[in-house]
């Protein structure tokens, strides 16, 4: 039996109130931080950097802080990043040029490492990598954009992923990541993933008593 672990995507966050956003949710049951990192080149949009990821931990913030790069190239911001304080960083394998040198690199600073895969990303891209990660995250919507729809084909690839992770051995989290709402996770959960990420479904799921809690979705969850 595996651990579950909700990871809210702050993306979905009021930025204006980050800090506070990120207590409220983890207050609420949150397990980690799901941190993206758009740069409006390897994806349509732009977000937030190292800068953001230190204040939180300045802030106080000592959950496991998980970065998503969706940038191109990789290496200098996984340097940045292990400097802020991230804890897990993970990154699409057509973004860097030395995918096991990037892995490398996150593992050298002392973060999980992580690859992160489209939904047209074969995941062959893991064959000979496989002892230099820690999480394989599977996109179930094309990246760059909160609140689109889950892409059933992510079923089939969510069990794929977990024989491969089986057949390793290895102590190794299987994240999902787009279109995760209370309706459709114990499906993405029997199809092996135990790590979730949830943006929209979280920040939408306010409590309406209590405007700091998160705790009916994340508890429906
Ligand atoms: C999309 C991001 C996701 C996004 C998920 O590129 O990687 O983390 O915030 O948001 P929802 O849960 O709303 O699909
Ligand atoms: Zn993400």
């Amino acid at each position: 039996t595996r651990d579950f672990l909700i990871a809210p995507s702050i993306l979905s966050a009021d930025f204006a109130r980050l800090g506070a956003e990120v207590d409220d949710v983890l207050a609420s049951g949150a397990d980690i931080v799901h941190f993206d990192v758009m740069d409006n080149h390897y994806v349509p949009n732009l977000t937030i950097g190292p800068m953001v990821c230190e204040a939180l931990r300045k802030h106080g913030v000592t959950a496991p802080i998980d970065v998503h790069l969706m940038v191109k190239p990789v290496d200098r911001l996984i340097g940045d990043f292990i400097d802020a304080g991230a804890s897990i960083i993970t990154f699409h394998p057509e973004a860097s040029d030395h995918v096991d040198r990037s892995l490398q690199l996150i593992r050298d600073g002392g973060c999980q490492s992580g690859l992160v895969f489209n939904p047209a990303t074969p995941l062959s891209y893991l064959d000979y990598v496989m002892d230099k990660v820690d999480m394989v995250l599977l996109m179930s919507v094309n990246p760059g954009f909160g609140g689109q729809s889950f892409l059933p084909g992510t079923l089939d690839k969510l069990s794929e992923a977990r024989r491969r992770i089986d057949a390793s051995g290895r102590n190794i989290r299987l994240e999902v990541d787009g279109g995760v709402k209370v309706d459709n996770i114990a499906e993405v959960a029997r199809a092996g993933a135990d790590t979730f990420v949830a943006g929209s479904a979280v920040f939408k799921g306010r409590n309406a008593a209590d405007p700091h809690r998160y705790d009916s979705v994340i508890r429906d969850f």
